[in-house]
């Protein structure tokens, strides 16, 4: 049976209200838009965020008004998500590795390793799959506007991590996602979520060994002076969805939700433009700092990591579903390792 804890049966009043909290700021001029996120200012997602928040202000001549907490100022993973139901921010970019507590457990399909193969292999499963996906976030209370792309995932630890086994016993930072934890298990590693403005801190103190990431964020969050060393994976990647919520965006007069939509465009047109530049100069100041030993692995390396991970696809495909596996190998182009 589902536990009904007092937080959630506030949030679900508070959604069956219509996200009330929300409608207030229409009747207030200029409308304000509270955007979200937890990573530093200086990132792909931080300056798309900026973006966003200048092309809406000039569009709309100052009518509305983006207001942009990083840092998890306002709200750290979990809590986001929930603050944006409830109407208390209209917008956020979560990874989709983090959407699994709100019931869309297809999400995580995106965090099946080696999935895509290239920025060109997981776009278009944004453009397709993704466009679905957005449907689903309708009856929580939320609409997708954009995917926003922040390239592939690199792994990190004060050991050299070069074959699995190196995994073995090492405690893993991972985002919410049950296939990241089915991931880090199938490697021989203990996964522990936890929360990405804790994660610094974590690893400092030794309440986590590793973790996997972006170089962006590595820089930005100084992982790579508490990190020995990383290898260059690509084992995974990291995308955004950016998400308003529904009732707030239905409320706009539609002059101001064109803006906002154009808005979105252009900033989504950059934010992925810049991300794989961001993420090259972000790891060429990792590699200058000399602080952390930057590792690629060999082909028969990268071989036995891919072996051991693909078990994870077989197993987790109950839990996202075959019809979206399936959706995504097509759109990915995604074919087996031998
Ligand atoms: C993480 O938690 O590692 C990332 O999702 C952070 C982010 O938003 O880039």
């Amino acid at each position: 049976m589902k536990l009904v804890t007092p937080r959630r049966l506030l949030l679900s009043a508070a959604l069956a209200l219509g996200g009330l909290a929300a409608l207030p700021a229409l009747a207030q001029t200029p409308v304000v838009i509270k955007f979200s996120h937890v990573v530093a200012p200086d990132t792909p997602k931080g300056k798309g965020a900026q973006r966003l928040k200048e092309l809406v202000e000039e569009r709309s001549k100052g009518r509305i008004k983006v207001e942009v907490y990083p840092n998890s100022q306002l709200y750290k993973d979990k809590e986001e998500l929930e603050a944006l139901q409830l109407g208390s921010v209209q917008m956020l970019a979560p990874s989709l590795a983090k959407f699994g507590p709100l019931g869309v457990k297809e999400y995580e399909v995106f965090d099946l390793p080696f999935l895509f193969k290239d920025e060109a292999s997981f776009r278009n499963t944004t453009d397709t799959l993704g466009k679905d996906l957005f449907t689903k976030l309708e009856s929580k209370g939320i609409k997708g506007l954009a995917y926003w792309d922040n390239g592939f995932h690199i792994m990190s630890a004060n050991k050299p991590l070069h074959k699995v086994a190196d995994f073995k016993g090492l405690k893993m930072r991972i985002q919410s996602s049950k296939v990241l934890d089915a991931q880090m298990r199938a490697l021989g590693a203990i996964p522990q979520v936890m929360a990405f403005s804790e994660l610094y801190q974590a690893l400092q103190s030794g309440v986590v060994d590793g973790t996997e990431g972006v170089a962006s964020n590595f820089y930005t969050q100084k992982i790579y002076e508490v990190q020995k060393h990383i290898t260059l994976s690509n084992h995974g990647h990291l995308a955004y969805a950016l998400i308003i919520n529904k009732k707030f965006y239905d409320g706009l007069p539609a002059d101001l939700r064109a803006v906002l939509d154009s808005a979105v465009k252009d900033a989504t047109t950059y934010a992925n433009a810049i991300a794989q530049t961001e993420n090259a100069t972000a790891l060429e100041k990792i590699k200058a700092s000399g602080k952390s030993t930057v590792y690629t692995p060999s082909a028969a390396e990268a071989n036995e990591w891919k072996q051991a991970l693909m078990p994870v696809h077989r197993d987790m495909t109950s839990r996202v579903g075959k019809a979206t596996v399936d959706a995504a190998y097509k759109a990915a182009g995604f074919v087996a390792p031998k």
